[in-house]
């Protein structure tokens, strides 16, 4: 009775695990793979998410200058002041969906932050990071 408890508290947190990938992740996650990444996670997507770096045009920043303190909720372009959806999968649906957009933004974002372009791993561990929220 208790073993099978616990085989089935272990198969849905499996469920939820995967559902918190997309098909585009999961193909993203083997290309960085291909590039020579490997380990991907979440706690150190989390830690360089936070880090304040010097960006390309000089000033300090870090990915929650855009994106805000909480990827629940909305975030605002530190220059332009347009408004970014939350980057949160669990409430904006649309979000990592296209590979393809989420390498543009990388490029364009870690550009930004961190003056230049991002490791295949490091994008492993923010993806890691962000499909957890
Ligand atoms: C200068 C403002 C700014 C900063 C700083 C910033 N972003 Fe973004 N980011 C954006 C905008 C604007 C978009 C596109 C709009 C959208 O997807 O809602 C975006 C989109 C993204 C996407 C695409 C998400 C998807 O659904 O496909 C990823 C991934 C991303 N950013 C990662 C990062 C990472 C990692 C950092 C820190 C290295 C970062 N961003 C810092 C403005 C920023």
């Amino acid at each position: 009775m208790k073993l099978q408890k616990i085989v089935m508290t272990a198969c849905m947190l499996l469920a939820t695990s995967a559902a918190m990938a997309t098909p585009a992740t999961d193909g993203l996650f083997s290309r960085y793979k291909a590039q020579g990444a490997a380990g991907f996670d979440a706690a150190r997507g989390d830690k360089a998410w936070h880090k304040e770096t010097q960006g390309e045009d000089g000033q300090t920043m870090s990915c929650s200058t855009c994106h805000g303190k909480d990827l629940g909720k909305e975030g605002k372009h530190h220059k332009t002041g347009k408004v970014i959806a939350p980057m949160a999968p669990s409430v904006n649906k649309d979000r990592f969906t296209d590979a393809k957009k989420i390498e543009k933004w990388f490029k364009r974002n870690c550009n930004d932050v961190l003056a230049r372009e991002c490791t295949a791993q490091e994008k492993g561990d923010y993806l890691k990071f962000l499909l957890d929220k």
